[in-house]
């Protein structure tokens, strides 16, 4: 039996643990693919929502569902490479919802070619955009978490964070970066209030996969081969884990990256 009030589970607690009703959430990538998702998801829960891609017209659509569904959205075109653009961004986001509780970090890129001949400036592309632009949105809208004492940062890590799979040297090393990354800040703003876990999916059926799937099948027959059940995730499979890493639900777990993977880690 529980032996101090620390211990007892009030009657009604679980019912609200889930709940981000009149939270605002920050949703880099959210003019697509699994950012996209997200952040409809967030708002059927009664999250406001900050959309924050390059991609105007992607975010266009976004908000066109949120809206259709009676959530709130607003865009903002932001390039997450540029800490100058992430905190006059940031400055618009506060004076139209004043206060930032969630930021998912989903914009990213991929681009397959063989280790020997991976070009420098793809290189570069793929690092500063995956792991520069998930670590500057993340001081950026860290920075405003840690002045109100409270916030919680979601990663888009991958499956390529922890095993290699072929044709992705660049876009695994920044998956891994990130991984990496989210333990960093999550060591070093957990006592004061701020959360920093990541999501590491599989191979999902968003614009990204199909992209890449056109100009090479090589990285993803050996993904699928490795999977368990002979289907993509959907991107809509992600919210689940979206939402419990932002809510209460997840008051312990910090610093990791939850995987959605179907099992492909497990083997
Ligand atoms: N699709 C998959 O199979 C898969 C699997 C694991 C992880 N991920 C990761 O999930 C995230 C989202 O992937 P997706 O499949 O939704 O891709 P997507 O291409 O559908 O969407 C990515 C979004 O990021 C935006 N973006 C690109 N550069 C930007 C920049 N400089 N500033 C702001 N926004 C920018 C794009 O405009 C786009 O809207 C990525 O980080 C990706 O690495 C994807």
């Amino acid at each position: 039996m529980p032996d101090s009030e620390d211990n007892v589970v009030p009657d009604g607690y679980a019912s609200n643990l889930f709940d981000l009703t009149g939270r605002t959430a920050v949703v880099t990538g959210g003019g697509s693919g699994l950012g996209a998702a997200i952040a409809i998801g967030y708002a059927q829960v009664g999250v406001k929502v900050a959309l924050l891609d390059v991609n105007v017209e992607g975010m266009k659509a976004t908000q066109s569902s949120i809206s259709s569904q009676g959530g709130v959205a607003e865009i903002f075109e932001c390039d997450v490479t540029s800490k100058s653009a992430l905190e006059q961004t940031s400055e618009k986001i506060l004076k139209k919802f004043s206060s930032v509780d969630i930021l998912v970090n989903s914009a990213g890129a991929a681009f397959r070619c063989p280790a020997e001949d991976f070009p420098e400036d793809k290189l570069d592309f793929i690092l500063n955009l995956n792991l520069k632009g998930t670590y500057l949105a993340g001081q950026v809208f860290g920075n405003i978490m840690l002045k109100q004492g409270k916030g919680n940062i979601i990663n888009i890590a991958s499956i390529g964070g922890f095993n290699a799979y072929p044709l992705a040297s660049a876009y695994n090393a920044s998956k891994g970066g990130v991984v990496q990354l989210t333990r960093s800040f999550a060591l070093e703003w957990g006592t004061r209030g701020v959360r920093v876990n990541g999501i590491g999916p599989t191979l999902m059926d968003s614009p990204l996969t199909k992209k890449g799937a056109a100009t090479s099948s090589v990285t993803a027959d050996f993904i699928k081969s490795r999977m368990l059940r002979d289907r993509l995730g959907l991107p809509r499979e992600l919210i689940g884990a979206a939402i419990f890493l932002a809510s209460d639900a997840s008051e312990l777990v910090n610093g990791h990256t939850i995987m959605c993977d179907d099992g492909y880690l497990i083997a």
